[in-house]
């Protein structure tokens, strides 16, 4: 059912021929149409859990559009959880794609108020296992120290797959911050992980530090924010980075989806051009999935990502 180990595949372009730069792809897209990328690795520790402590559902928090959301409401159906999810905002009818495929997978959408959303996480949860019995609680994006424990594993897999070595650099799209630190905490001091926030702001190294210091009570330097490439903040976007992910797509077959993964590899073929990345150098870029928010997105703006919509 799981497409693991991720396939690892080198790109061949004129582009990076040119550099002397050898670049993979990890995969992680292609696991599974619904529980993909980052979202098979945090999730699976911690379904493991929950079915320890013999719970029966599973509660978490995100947006509207939320990768999160689709993979948990997905994991749920698959692995026999009800689950329930804090949407934050209203549900807006018709739901979008993600409300309602998550809504079919028989998610119950809990929508709370904005404010709430931010600032009162814990008394939400609480009130719901006070209406609904007691739950599993994931934190929004799934980040946690099972998540982290979840992610290190992309690490011993890239490893394997270059013959036991590690590549001089990996990069990674970085939301909460679960994903990067999962990677660092799976790299334990080598190789340098450049992390590509598709947010504003660098809260995000704290988060990570902090997230990393749970996991393993340890403090790492081979890593470094990429901030240069979130395109005005999360969500936002420009006809540049569609031209980008449309190109990507004729030129590779890879879908990659405008909010994570399109950042950025648009962000680090853009290095490669800048001299970022040491001449003759291996790098491997971590494609954490997120093709579900695609149709939510197109159905939004009018169909600008122009790939064939199966998955
Ligand atoms: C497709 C995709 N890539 C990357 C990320 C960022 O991962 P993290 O939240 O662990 O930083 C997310 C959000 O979880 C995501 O949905």
């Amino acid at each position: 059912m799981l497409n693991q180990p991720s396939p690892l595949q080198l790109i061949q372009d004129e582009f990076l021929t040119q550099r002397r730069i050898r670049l993979f792809v990890k995969r992680d897209d292609l696991i599974h149409p619904q529980i993909s990328g980052n979202k098979w690795r945090k999730l699976k520790y911690n379904l493991q859990a929950a079915k320890q402590q013999q719970q029966k559902r599973l509660l978490t928090f995100g947006g509207a559009y939320s990768n999160h959301i689709a993979a948990t409401a997905a994991a749920g159906k698959i692995f026999g959880f009800e689950t329930i999810g804090v949407i934050r905002g209203e549900l807006v009818k018709p739901l979008n794609p993600t409300l309602s495929i998550a809504l079919e997978l028989g998610m119950r959408l809990v929508s709370v108020k904005r404010k709430a959303y931010r600032q009162e996480k814990t008394e939400i949860a609480a009130g719901l296992q006070n209406e609904l019995g007691k739950c599993y609680v994931i934190p929004e994006g799934g980040s946690n120290t099972l998540a982290v424990k979840g992610c290190a594993e992309i690490i011993a897999e890239i490893s394997e797959q270059l013959g036991g070595e590690l590549p001089d650099y990996i990069c990674v799209s970085c939301g909460t911050g679960g994903t990067a630190g999962g990677l660092v905490t799976g790299l334990n001091g080598m190789s340098l992980l450049k992390v590509y926030p598709a947010l504003k702001g660098d809260f995000l190294k704290d988060e990570i530090n902090s997230l990393i210091w749970e996991a393993v009570e340890k403090k790492y330097n081979n890593w470094q924010l990429v901030t240069d490439y979130h395109f005005g903040g999360y969500t936002k976007w420009n006809q540049e980075l569609i031209d980008f992910i449309n190109t990507f797509y004729k030129k590779f077959s890879i879908q990659l989806d405008p909010i994570y993964t399109g950042k950025l590899f648009y962000g680090v073929w853009n290095d490669i051009e800048k001299g970022k990345f040491k001449d003759g150098s291996t790098i491997v870029v971590i494609h954490t999935g997120g093709l579900q928010g695609i149709a939510g997105f197109n159905q939004r703006f009018g169909d600008l990502l122009q790939f064939n919509m199966e998955m």
